[in-house]
């Protein structure tokens, strides 16, 4: 491959990262969403989002692989509060973009290797597209109607702003869609990027505190998405070694596992769970690695030991609990891994990053413990 090739490459890799982090998203959405349908398809679109998150993780690889960084951009989603059938009919959608995307791809890129790559995922496309038909079947909707939102959701290569790609409804399309709901639903043909309630007329008023409390789960949700993205990040730059493994295998899937019960809390409340995400740091340094990911772990720790004792909310409060535990257990677990690479060398030489010019296998470093010298507190160097 020369060097345009690979860009062109690299180019419909980030465009099929930022389709499976769109579904990732859209389908968890959908998930909360559709609350208790009294079978076990949420349980079912969570299986497939968890795919999502496995073609996510191949593809940032690959990109890795190429030497580039892989995206967390996303394209936009659609989570209008459908009916559940009309939600299952946008996954339908976003499989049948993801297949003729990847289809398009695998004849256009001419590497055997990322070839079976995306075959692989193919093969995984078609069959969440089945399974997705069956579930729009199994709750009562036509698996060939017409989608609600074709133009917008995963792999439509409309990417979304980092902030919520979906806005609430202004005052007016609000009024509007009250007045006339059946011009706003599904198949209206009424294409807007706002959120619309239209499937509760009469919204049920929240109990004294509930928005806050909301709010508060949601800015939650913020640092926990973050939080994954900046780990996975650096878990593919590192997948060569064990720091990349604890990044990706434990640390980032239990923050996910947060995230997770947050949203459902938030639903369970009756609010609306956020896509909000903030920017990541894309230094692969080791030591640099390991030394922000502590601070953000005693940030985070700090964070929900003081929040899991000002909210009220029994259920709440002890998902609260449970995960300032595990941030506090997190960042020794990372405090031992940096010291552990410190004993046998320079970090960097330990975990060495992909694409990073490695320092020279390093002796350990000669241990000078600091010695403070009354010449030193009086602003001359030491060691004179
Ligand atoms: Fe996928
Ligand atoms: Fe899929
Ligand atoms: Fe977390």
């Amino acid at each position: 491959m020369n060097a345009r090739e690979q860009d062109a490459v690299v180019r419909m890799l980030q465009d099929d990262l930022a389709g499976e982090h769109a579904a990732i998203i859209q389908y968890l959405q959908h998930v909360w969403r559709m609350g208790d349908t009294g079978n076990d398809i949420p349980c079912e679109v969570e299986e497939i989002a968890r795919d999502e998150m496995r073609h996510f993780r191949w593809l940032a690889e690959l990109v890795v692989d190429l030497g580039s960084d892989p995206t967390i951009e996303r394209d936009v989603i659609y989570v209008n509060g459908s009916p559940p059938a009309d939600l299952m009919l946008l996954d339908v959608d976003a499989e049948d973009r993801a297949i003729a995307m990847y289809m398009a791809h695998l004849r256009n890129i001419d590497d055997r290797r990322i070839q079976r790559v995306l075959e692989r995922i193919l093969v995984d496309e078609r069959a969440h597209r089945e399974r997705f038909r069956g579930f729009v079947s199994a709750l009562g909707g036509d698996p060939d109607a017409p989608t609600p939102r074709p133009e917008l959701g995963p792999f439509t290569g409309r990417r979304a702003a980092m902030g919520d790609s979906q806005p609430p409804a202004s005052a007016k399309t609000q009024r509007e869609a009250t007045a006339h709901p059946e011009e706003f639903g599904a198949y209206s043909g009424h294409a807007t990027n706002e959120v619309i309630y239209v499937k509760d007329p009469t919204p049920v008023a929240l109990p004294p505190g509930h928005e806050r409390l909301i709010a508060t789960l949601n800015n939650d949700i913020a640092k926990e998405y973050t939080t994954v993205l900046q780990y996975l990040f650096q878990s593919f730059v590192h997948k060569a070694n064990r720091l990349g493994k604890e990044l990706q295998l434990d640390i980032a899937q239990w923050h996910m596992k947060h995230w997770g019960w947050l949203a459902e809390r938030i639903s369970e409340l009756g609010g609306e769970v956020t896509t909000r995400h903030d920017d990541i740091d894309r230094t692969r340094d080791a030591a640099y690695v390991l030394r922000a990911a502590i601070a953000r772990q005693r940030e985070l720790a700090a964070h929900y030991g003081e929040e899991k004792d000002a909210v009220e909310d029994e259920e709440a409060r002890a998902v609260l609990a449970r995960i300032y535990a595990h941030d506090v257990y997190m960042t020794g677990q990372l405090e031992d891994l940096l010291a552990e690479a410190e004993r046998a060398g320079h970090p960097a030489a330990v975990f060495p990053a992909a694409g990073e010019p490695q320092p020279p296998p390093a002796q350990p470093p000669e241990r000078h413990e600091p010695r403070f010298t009354v010449g030193n507190l009086f602003g001359r160097p030491q060691d004179e």
